[in-house]
């Protein structure tokens, strides 16, 4: 069983994906973590954000560690990972771990949640369950500003929503993997809803009641 989600930057992916791999026993798979993990890389090896060639080969060179890297959620780190995902390398090079993850998940869990921007569209089209999570980008860079200052960072409302709107623009624009509704996929707005109404609201598709 796999259930695959799409969404923009800080819809609340993330959470919900995690509510539901825990409610069904499933694996959970954050692919946004990978491009932050390539572009934690980028910035440790002083390779220029637009050196496709430079990204494509810290991507090949990726490795479980990155994943904890201590910068991964910043706004830097958030920036360059937007960068870094519209080169075709870096992209062809997390493919098939993305896919063999779905494919086999780990410790023999019966199905994978994999979230991000095109798994629903490319990653995995043949998924079970597809999912769109989206909220007006006011509501998400409030959301993400308060998880931002929670952890300590000084950061102010208008610069995450400029980041937010930026990231954006970058993932619908790009020419390979673009930001775009998946046909089929069940469209879940999440300005007006809290956590809990989100995955209630993914729980009734996913169990086929709406
Ligand atoms: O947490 P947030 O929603 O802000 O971002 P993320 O899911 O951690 O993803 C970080 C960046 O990676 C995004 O801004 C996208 O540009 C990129 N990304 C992508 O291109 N494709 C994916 N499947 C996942 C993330």
């Amino acid at each position: 069983m796999i259930i695959a989600i799409d969404g923009p930057a800080a819809a609340g992916k993330g959470t919900l994906a995690r509510k539901l791999a825990e409610h069904y026993g499933y694996a959970h798979l954050d692919t946004g973590a990978l491009y932050r993990a390539v572009a934690s890389r980028v910035l440790r090896a002083g390779v220029a954000p637009n050196d496709s060639a430079g990204a494509t080969e810290e991507a090949q060179l990726l490795d479980a560690g990155d994943l904890l890297a201590p910068d991964l959620r910043t706004e830097r780190v958030s920036d360059i990972a937007s960068r870094v995902a519209t080169v075709p390398g870096v992209r062809a090079a997390l493919l098939d771990f993305q896919r063999e993850f779905a494919r086999r998940p780990p410790e023999g869990q019966k199905g994978a949640v994999v979230e991000g921007r095109d798994i629903c569209t490319v990653v995995l089209p043949n998924a079970d369950k597809k999912l769109f999570v989206t909220a007006s980008a006011e509501v998400r860079a409030e959301r993400r500003w308060k998880e931002l200052a929670a952890g300590g960072a000084t950061v102010s409302r208008a610069e995450v929503l400029k980041s937010v709107v930026e990231r954006d623009r970058r993932d619908e624009e790009r020419a390979q993997s673009s930001l775009r509704v998946a046909p089929g996929a069940f469209l879940l707005d999440t300005t007006k809803l809290d956590i809990d109404a989100a995955f209630e609201a993914a729980k009734a598709f996913v169990s086929g009641q709406n």
